[in-house]
């Protein structure tokens, strides 16, 4: 069965020790209701090694917001996939609409970023997801079909670990939600491009996430559709209490 996943993405919010709060809040009003069903926090950089200690002996997974290209060297400023290993980083953004926007990453770039992940058995959430403009003209399917050619150039065997986000970017940080049912348009044809491309079985075990302005209030519609198997939260992660409420949803 697929995992069902509420993941939290902190962006450029909370110092370290409003991190500290929040991840401290979590652990404690934290119940996981199903093993099947996990919360995940992708906080800056200099949270991980905290907050992986906070995490240790609960069932909240930790995930970074991005990773470099290459495994080691001189690039400066950057973070590599080994560094996110050895602070227990479970997970990884990959090719979120803002680092595609202001930091131009593109496909090949999205796909070496990949790779750095899987060698260190860290699982990617690769985000995928159109512009208003795109939607306007009736090109999001083509869009995300562009998109996710990133990921048949893995293997099934490093597919099978990627957990898969749809943010249309309109409804990013707006208040603007997708309807459950443009949710679910989108997340199936996702999954049949999977089973294209990967096989039925592994179509029918990867977690395709919804995110862009989802909150407590309409998360349950969102999830409750067939191919909507939980969501990636932006504002709404940065309140325990908020984001909680988002998991009790799914
Ligand atoms: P939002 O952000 O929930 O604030 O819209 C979602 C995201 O960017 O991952």
């Amino acid at each position: 069965m697929r995992k069902k996943i509420v993941a939290g993405n902190w962006k450029m919010n909370k110092n370290f020790q409003e991190g500290i709060d929040i991840a401290n809040e979590l652990v404690k009003d934290f119940n996981p209701s199903d093993s099947n069903k996990k919360l995940v926090v992708c906080p800056p950089f200099i949270h991980l090694s905290a907050l992986a200690e906070l995490f240790d002996k609960s069932e909240i997974g930790l995930g970074a917001q991005n990773c470099h290209t290459s495994g080691k060297g001189a690039f400066t400023g950057e973070i590599s996939s080994e560094m996110l290993k050895s602070v227990h980083t479970q997970y990884c953004l990959v090719g979120h609409s803002e680092r595609r926007a202001f930091f131009f990453e593109d496909n090949e770039e999205l796909y070496q970023k990949c790779k750095q992940l899987l060698v260190k058995e860290i699982q990617p959430i690769f985000c995928c997801g159109e512009l208003l403009e795109d939607r306007k003209e009736g090109e999001h399917f083509d869009v995300i079909e562009d998109q996710l050619e990133v990921l048949w150039k893995l293997s099934k065997t490093d597919f099978e670990k990627v957990v898969i986000a749809y943010e249309p970017v309109w409804a990013i940080g707006t208040g603007e939600t997708a309807t459950a049912e443009q949710a679910q348009e989108i997340h199936a044809f996702i999954r049949s491009q999977v089973a294209e491309k990967m096989g039925e079985t592994i179509a029918e075990n990867t977690s395709i996430l919804y995110g862009g302005s989802c909150k407590a209030s309409n998360a349950a519609e969102l999830f409750s559709k067939p191919d909507v198997d939980g969501g990636l939260i932006g504002g709404a992660a940065l309140k325990a209490e908020d984001f909680l409420g988002i998991y009790n949803a799914l």
